[in-house]
């Protein structure tokens, strides 16, 4: 292992975080819960399953992209160091990293087990990279872990499509802490999912073998090992609908039946009528005007933009610039 692995999160991080956000979510109208409780050790396998799904197209997009234009982004940005956010199997990192072979790269991700397993593959293949895995939330350490000194200028990359997993006000928040991290001279990448057509939408969302399903009712699964509830997962079903209006896909549970869960280390008792929804995920989608006001607002310049020959996803480079 040649590695540094750093916890920003107290031990029992799913403790007090978790229970905060079941104790709002689920009792609000209607019930929701924010998707970074996915990624349990199942949940992180289960995504990875998700990328090689053949209806799932942003990994492969995004993939294309960084094979055709990895070094040229890189080249442009001028950086030695990487900072990735939300860094999950950082495969895809891997097109951005053999231009930095003998940089630093910092992967910072809530999933101790992802880090980790990235860390042992990376430092395999890339002997001469100091890598830093940070294990914490990029919307609460941003600042902390942005602070750390790196050797010249950094690209801090946000890959994936992870953005669109933000409300439109929490996305604000975080471009902007993104922003207030940066030194002059470093730069922001960022993989956004463009509008298509919502079957394409769906289809990568609700996906032929079930995959999807098993990752968005596998949340019940970690409710029920980290706060002592009692879901019985078959008595919910995985739904993806988009929502034209606001340009996002919800991931959603609904009850096949009326349903009582408790939370033993809550003290707390939840009832689903029967039909009702749970929602577990927005995944936004963009189109390159949104990204730009977006940006703009939150203090960036445009300074490069790629999609793959489909045009299905788009990867854009970002520079500091004053606040309008
Ligand atoms: N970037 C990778 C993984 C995307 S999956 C790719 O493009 O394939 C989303 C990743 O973000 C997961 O690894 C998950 O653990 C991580 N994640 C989700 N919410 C997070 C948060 N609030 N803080 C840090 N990591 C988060
Ligand atoms: C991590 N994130 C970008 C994925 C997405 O597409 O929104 C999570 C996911 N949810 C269902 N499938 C994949």
């Amino acid at each position: 292992m040649s590695y540094r692995f750093t916890d920003l999160l107290p031990a029992d991080h799913s403790g007090p975080a978790l229970r905060h956000d079941v104790l709002t979510g689920l009792t609000a109208e209607p019930k929701w819960l924010p998707p970074k409780w996915f990624y349990d050790k199942t949940g992180s396998a289960l995504f990875e399953d998700i990328t090689r799904l053949p209806e799932y197209y942003p990994t492969r997009s995004e993939r294309a992209i960084l094979e055709a234009d990895a070094a040229v982004i890189v080249r442009s940005s001028g950086a030695g160091h990487l900072v990735e956010l939300g860094s999950g199997s950082s495969e895809k990192t891997r097109l951005l990293l053999d231009e930095i072979a003998s940089g630093g790269y910092t992967a910072l991700d809530v999933s101790e087990d992802a880090l980790r397993q990235a860390g042992d593959g990376l430092a395999a293949t890339y002997p001469d990279l100091r890598i830093d895995l940070v294990r914490a939330d990029f919307e609460e350490h941003l600042t902390e872990v942005l602070r750390r000194p790196a050797d010249g200028p950094r690209l801090v990359a946000f890959l994936g499509g992870t953005i669109g997993n933000l409300k439109p006000e929490q996305r604000q928040v975080f471009l902007r802490s993104v922003r207030d991290g940066l030194n002059p001279g470093d730069s922001f990448l960022l993989g956004a999912d463009l509008v298509k057509s919502p079957d394409v939408l769906v289809r990568a969302y609700d996906d032929s073998a079930g995959v999807t399903a098993a990752f968005n009712l596998n949340l019940l699964q970690v409710l029920n090992h980290r706060l002592g509830a009692d879901f019985d997962p078959s008595a919910f079903e995985h739904h993806a609908v988009w929502d034209g209006d606001r340009a996002w896909i919800e991931m959603r549970l609904r009850a096949l039946r009326d349903v009582i869960v408790r939370f033993a280390d809550l003290d707390l008792t939840v009832r689903f009528a029967a039909g009702e929804e749970m929602r577990t995920e927005i995944s936004a989608k963009f189109t390159r005007e949104r990204l730009e006001k977006e940006l703009g607002a939150a203090g960036f310049g445009a300074g490069g933009w790629w999609t793959d020959p489909d045009g299905r996803f788009s990867l854009s480079l970002w520079r500091p610039s004053d606040v309008m």
